[in-house]
């Protein structure tokens, strides 16, 4: 590990892909000074990003895209190819969604690969950010056919709804190179960030994102599981919680228990994982472990909705309203991409429930007005009208202003007996049963 420094040459980057991870990439590498074009194939995302519109919620971002765009700095281009002419270093930041044997689909960035191979000057540096499996940067060498071109693997461990934070202030930057002068070069790049750098191998690299989302995952299905005892044997997992993460080998971040986790990382990169274990022969029975206890999690939050309303395990829900808090798969960001709040209004749904969310970022239209329905569910505009009439309320996300309702309107709004179901534990479940509710948390008696 090396440390930064501060005075660095501007570069011109290039990044491809304009979504979480290379709009916050191009945003915050011309923070620091570089001069940055970033590409992405979709027209309209484009016409936004230059009028400086943010097709994303993520803090901070608008600002710093706003600032960038006026000393001219980031500019936005359509077509990967625009991004690579000229530059002296560019970011593939394409997806790398699930395929059907559970392994990452390199299509995206053989196809963005492919499309910069030409435009490329002599020299250049081509650098892996997306998620991909160990080999990813050989992949890319083959498509690109440029001797001339070093490719590096720099994974990001940016979490969404923090991502500009994360990108200014990273525990450390992670550089997979053969060629230790290309791993160097990309060092220089992030030398104002004056951050712990780690240069090794590509496969390494390339290990280390997903081991470091397997681990976060990890840890994240151990507390629910441990949640899931709590319950059976009457303990608290707030408080088991604080004195297993006081213990400084443990930690207490990402001890959270919740509804299991989810968005566009761990539950893909989870199953990346298993899979490129077992393409070498690797049996990851462990892996396996996390991802059915995080499955298990979703369907114990669905039977506390149906314990809350007296249903059995398998009864129709006919006639049934449940008030859904949050949809999003965690808070600080819109991104319903593997929501367990989806996952269980599915369920609910499937089993003939009618459904009333409330979300901060889903559904607002351009006219300002709420869309009526999301896969059936109802969307309304704050979490009373979600909870009117209603027999049972989830708290399915924790947004911090959830866990400042008045419960005593709350109460009065829902039907008679109401209970709420708190999957993150936001609220004081005293505070729930004062006011007139029922309260059932994930781990707390
Ligand atoms: C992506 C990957 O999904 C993740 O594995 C990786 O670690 C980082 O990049 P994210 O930024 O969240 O994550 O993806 P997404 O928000 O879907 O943005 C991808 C952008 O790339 C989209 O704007 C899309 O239009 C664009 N794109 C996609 C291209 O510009 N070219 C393509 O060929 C495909
Ligand atoms: C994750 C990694 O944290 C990041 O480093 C990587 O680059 C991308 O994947 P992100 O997907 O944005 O980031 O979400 P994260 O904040 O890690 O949460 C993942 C899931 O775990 C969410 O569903 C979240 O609600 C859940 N979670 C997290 C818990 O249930 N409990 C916790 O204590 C922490």
């Amino acid at each position: 590990m090396t440390g930064g420094s501060a005075t660095t040459q501007a570069s011109k980057i290039g990044v491809v892909g304009a979504g979480y991870v290379g709009l916050t990439t191009a945003a915050c590498l011309a923070h620091l000074g570089h001069q940055v074009v970033c590409a992405d194939v979709d027209t309209e995302r484009v016409d936004r990003l230059r009028r400086g519109e943010i097709p994303i919620v993520e803090e901070g971002l608008a600002e710093i895209v706003a600032a960038t765009l006026a000393n001219g700095t980031l500019t936005f281009e359509v077509g990967a190819a625009r991004a690579a002419v000229d530059a002296d270093v560019v970011f593939l930041c394409v997806p790398t969604p699930q395929g059907p044997d559970g392994g990452a689909d390199l299509r995206y960035i053989e196809g963005a690969a492919a499309e910069i191979a030409d435009a490329l000057r002599p020299g250049a540096l081509v650098v892996n950010k997306s998620t991909v499996p160990v080999g990813s940067t050989r992949a890319v060498e083959d498509v690109l056919h440029r001797p001339d071109v070093a490719v590096v693997s720099n994974p990001e461990f940016l979490r969404e709804g923090t991502a500009v934070g994360d990108f200014l202030h990273p525990d450390r930057v992670v550089i997979g190179a053969d060629d230790r002068a290309a791993g160097e070069r990309l060092a220089d790049v992030y030398a104002p960030l004056n951050a712990s750098v780690l240069i090794t191998d590509p496969a390494s690299a390339e290990t280390i994102k997903y081991a470091a989302n397997g681990f976060l995952a990890m840890k994240v299905s151990f507390v629910n599981a441990i949640a899931a005892m709590c319950e059976a044997v009457g303990a608290n997992v707030d408080d088991v919680v604080e004195g297993i993460g006081s213990d400084q080998r443990i930690g207490r971040s990402f001890l959270k228990p919740g509804p299991g986790w989810g968005g566009s990382c761990f539950p893909k990169d989870s199953k990346a994982l298993v899979k490129l274990a077992a393409d070498y022969g690797y049996d990851f029975t462990m892996m396996k472990g996390v991802i059915d206890v995080n499955d298990e999690q979703r369907r114990r939050m669905v039977g506390k909705v149906r314990t809350a309303l007296g249903a059995g395990p398998g009864g129709g829900l006919r006639g049934a309203l449940v008030a859904v808090l949050g949809l999003t798969f965690k808070a600080g960001t819109d991104d319903l991409r593997d929501s367990p709040s989806l996952t269980m209004v599915r369920s609910l749904l499937a089993s003939g429930a009618t459904v009333r969310a409330f979300d901060p970022t889903v559904g607002d239209r351009a006219d300002g007005a709420k869309a009526v329905t999301l896969e059936g569910i109802e969307l309304v505009g704050d979490p009373f009208r979600a909870a009117r009439g209603a027999r049972v309320l989830v708290i399915a996300t924790e947004w911090p202003e959830f866990a400042k309702l008045d419960l005593a309107a709350i109460a009065s709004t829902m039907a008679d007996d109401a209970v709420i179901v708190d999957t993150r534990n936001l609220l004081d479940p005293a505070a729930v049963r004062a006011a007139g509710l029922g309260y059932d948390g994930v781990g707390r008696p």
